[in-house]
């Protein structure tokens, strides 16, 4: 493939517009690339849940099962890592897998509170409302805003064990590099003897996991095309989404799964008045990576961070993990 070099031209923008600066630079990267923390927007959300009912996309429904099937298991062995505790989720959501393992909690007696966090204050608000109904007798603090300073802020309401919950293969949403950077910096916000209980997609059968970002009704495919859509809504750009294809790829050799979006055509993009980029025919822009792991791979990262892994609960095909690690 040969890629023409790119041109662009960039005056100026207010510097307060962070999603702005962010596509600018994404965009201005010699291998062209947008953060796909902006895939969530209302629109997003919804294709998002979409894709978690989509048959090609198992993570959510093996992750389910693990949480339907084995709370009492995971809820023994937080009871006998950490005994007495405190729970807190990172980008707790709508707790649909967690509330499993709450409601077990609650029934085996543990006195505990749940700090669920998240980005979204709506998500938030919503668990406050939702869950002392489902779960009567549960103590919820909820906590919006970025994961570590809400991490900082749960160190100041309580000083017992902690049991980190951190869900749903979101991990897989770093690189490996930057997965161990991040494991290293939640350690540091825990104390020995505390646990985290993580969500990891395995390697498998390659077409299994490239059919997962690749459905056959598109969901997945409108899911990246949504984010050019919110660009050109909300900083006035102009990406013709006729003129992308959706690319996703899996290297069974690293099990990075990464999804692009490839450009048609020679052409030239702007976003609102100042910034303008040129895309060649076959240049990708990259979108997201799913780093899939196998559990040698888990174990080491546990090492490299500070912890030492105690168990895992699978699905019954394998397919998923929730691994749970002491910091040691
Ligand atoms: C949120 N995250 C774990 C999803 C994943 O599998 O990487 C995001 C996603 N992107 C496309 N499909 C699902």
């Amino acid at each position: 493939m040969t890629v023409i070099p790119t041109m662009l031209t960039c005056k100026r923008k207010p510097a307060t517009d962070t999603f702005y600066h962010d596509v600018i630079k994404g965009l201005s990267a010699p291998q062209k690339y947008l953060d796909p923390k902006y895939f969530y927007d209302a629109a997003g959300d919804a294709l998002f849940q979409q894709i978690m009912q989509c048959h090609e996309y198992y993570l959510t429904g093996c992750e389910m099962e693990i949480l339907r099937t084995q709370s009492a298991q995971i809820a023994t062995a937080l009871q006998n890592y950490a005994g007495e505790f405190d729970l807190v989720e990172l980008g707790a959501g709508d707790a649909t897998k967690s509330v499993h393992l709450l409601r077990q909690l609650l029934d085996n007696g543990v006195d505990y509170t749940y700090f669920p966090i998240d980005i979204s204050g709506n998500v938030i608000q919503n668990l406050e409302t939702s869950l002392p109904e489902k779960l009567p007798g549960l103590r919820l603090h909820g906590l919006h805003g970025e994961y570590f300073h809400m991490l900082q802020q749960a160190n100041r309401y309580t000083s017992r064990k902690k049991v980190l919950l951190f869900m749903g293969a979101n991990i897989g949403n770093f690189s490996v590099t930057a997965a161990s950077n991040f494991c290293q910096q939640l350690r540091q916000y825990l104390q020995p003897g505390d646990l985290l209980l993580t969500g990891f997609d395995l390697k498998k059968h390659p077409q299994v996991i490239l059919n997962a970002y690749n459905d056959s009704t598109g969901i997945t495919r409108a899911f990246n095309f949504n984010l050019l859509h919110r660009i050109n809504r909300e900083l006035q750009a102009d990406f013709d989404t006729t003129k992308f294809d959706h690319f996703p790829t899996y290297d069974p050799g690293t099990g990075a799964c990464k999804s692009y979006l490839v450009s048609l055509e020679d052409q030239v993009v702007h976003i609102g008045d100042d910034f303008a980029v040129n895309f060649a025919e076959n240049e990708a822009l990259y979108m997201e990576i799913s780093q899939k792991y196998s559990l040698e791979e888990t174990d080491q990262l546990a090492a490299f961070a500070g912890f030492k892994p105690v168990a895992r609960f699978f699905d019954r095909k394998h397919w998923f993990a929730d691994c749970l690690w002491k910091c040691i």
